[in-house]
């Protein structure tokens, strides 16, 4: 069995996996044979692919993390909101986990754009009670954070579906609603005798960061309950890695990238430790692409993350790429998640945006070290307008001139004008809509506090990590697109 992603499924091939849907319309089961409405329908609902059958890849290993009917289950409990059924799907899947030779969540999720809560709420659970095993909590701990994290997105119910699904660019005050999901979620459970304050706050805290700036409380650090963090950090890696109406999907490997590029701002470092030991960056049936031009398919995983065992399409060859002395030298290039043409309406979004090739925003860096300048402007340059500057007093000159850019990103650490103080005097000359990011070697409590008083829209650690980078560029550019 291998995943096929949307764009590359022809008619004839045959499924090795059940679609599950809740509303049961597109459900498919193991071994029917696509053809072309059925492909037409499953890109129009915005599934991510679908794992097939085939001879070439029997001998592909993907561990089921969760047993099939566990998912459906959990799928079904949460689109009901029904307690009672959650607390049973809880169990089964901490049972199904515990039974698990070695942790591992090695199968894709299979969803469309309307079951996406649904399938994204049991995800979370798979997610963090596997990160929780891995990080040796009991299993009574195990249990607590199923069910907040099967829980934690409840309250998206109460929010009209027309805001939820809204492609286009949120107005303030719906996006001020999205905030509200965590408490509406927390208020649905308050009354209810099976659910403890402890799973009532786990669901309330899973949008804080760790530099204080989630929501709703803006809790830092050890201020935030452990189980809000695991589900925190699983939370936004399946989000990335999940096709939405207004977003392409990440492949795993870089939606762990960006996970470590926000460690200790956003994320809990142990939490995310633990998540590059349970999540495969190249999961069991993934297309790759290699640097000698070969493609692959991923058989297993190896002791190296990032050298799995992989059999080559051309020759059949199976490789581990972790010992294979012939291969050493070769990498793994691309990882087959996206669908080859690009979906229309990411797209148009992006058009409306602004965001067009035609059209790119500018960026203006400033930063003392070359080195550094020529990362950030290596991760940005393919969508950006890019200027560089190597002070502050340089970056004050060229905005006298020639005025405010989309976003400055600048260093703290400068000689003569730190990037502190060159903002400051900046909104000292009134720029107003300044939107600032600053990059810095160290982030600590000082550092965060002085960055919110400077109105800053995020500060990133140094080195950058380019997927990191771009990422929160663009959420500083959008700030919707966090949601
Ligand atoms: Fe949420
Ligand atoms: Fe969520």
């Amino acid at each position: 069995m291998r995943f096929i992603a949307v764009g590359d499924l022809r008619p004839g091939m045959r499924l090795g996996r059940k679609i599950i849907d809740h509303r049961r319309t597109s459900m498919l089961e193991k071994g029917v044979e696509l053809n072309d409405t059925l492909i037409q329908r499953l890109k129009q609902n915005g599934y991510l692919g679908a794992y097939i059958a085939d001879p070439f890849s029997n001998d592909v290993e993907i561990q089921e993390t969760v047993s099939e009917k566990t998912l459906e289950d959990g799928i079904d409990a949460v689109a009901e909101a029904n307690i009672g059924s959650i607390l049973n799907v809880a169990s089964a899947l901490v049972d199904d986990i515990s039974k698990l030779k070695s942790i591992s969540v090695d199968m894709l999720d299979l969803r469309s754009y309307d079951d996406y809560t649904y399938h994204h709420s049991v995800n979370v659970a798979v997610y963090a009670v596997a990160v929780a095993a891995r990080m040796e909590l009991p299993e009574e701990q195990l249990q607590e954070i199923a069910v907040a994290a099967l829980c934690h997105d409840l309250g998206k119910s109460l929010i009209d579906p027309a805001i939820i699904n809204k492609k286009t660019r949120l107005t303030d005050a719906e996006f001020e609603e999205i905030k509200r999901h965590p408490k509406y979620s927390y208020d649905l459970l308050f009354n209810n005798p099976s659910i403890s304050p402890t799973v009532r706050q786990a669901v309330i805290c899973h949008h804080e960061n760790e530099n204080g700036s989630g929501y709703p409380f803006g809790k830092m650090g050890e201020e935030i309950p452990l189980y809000a963090k695991i589900i925190h950090a699983v939370d936004v890696y399946d989000a990335l890695t999940s096709r939405r109406p207004y977003k392409d999907p990440y492949a795993p490997v870089d939606a762990l990238e960006y996970m470590i590029g926000g460690v200790d701002i956003l994320f809990d470092r142990k939490v995310v430790e633990a998540m590059q030991n349970v999540i495969p960056a190249y999961p069991p049936g993934m297309d790759v692409g290699l640097s000698n031009g070969e493609r692959a398919v991923v058989i297993a995983h190896t002791a190296q993350a990032l050298r799995p065992r992989i059999k080559i399409y051309e020759t059949g060859k199976e490789v581990d790429l972790s010992t294979d002395l012939h291969y050493r030298m070769v990498f793994i290039t691309a990882s087959g998640i996206l669908m080859k043409e690009s979906s229309d309406g990411v797209e148009k979004l992006n058009e409306d945006r602004g965001e067009g090739k035609d059209n790119p925003k500018n960026i203006l860096v400033v930063d003392d070290s070359q080195i550094s300048l020529g990362q950030t402007r290596a991760a940005l340059e393919d969508d950006y307008n890019i200027t560089t500057l190597e002070s502050g007093l340089a970056c004050l000159n060229y905005i006298k001139t020639k005025g405010l850019p989309d976003l400055l990103i600048m260093d703290i650490d400068m000689p003569v004008m730190d990037g502190m103080t060159t903002v400051e005097k900046l909104r000292k000359l009134e720029y107003k809509d300044l939107k600032v990011v600053f990059l810095t070697a160290i982030a600590n409590k000082d550092t965060v506090i002085r960055c919110n008083q400077a109105g800053a829209k995020d500060y990133i650690l140094k080195p950058v990590n380019p997927i990191y980078l771009r990422e929160r560029v663009k959420i500083a550019l959008d700030k919707n697109l966090d949601r």
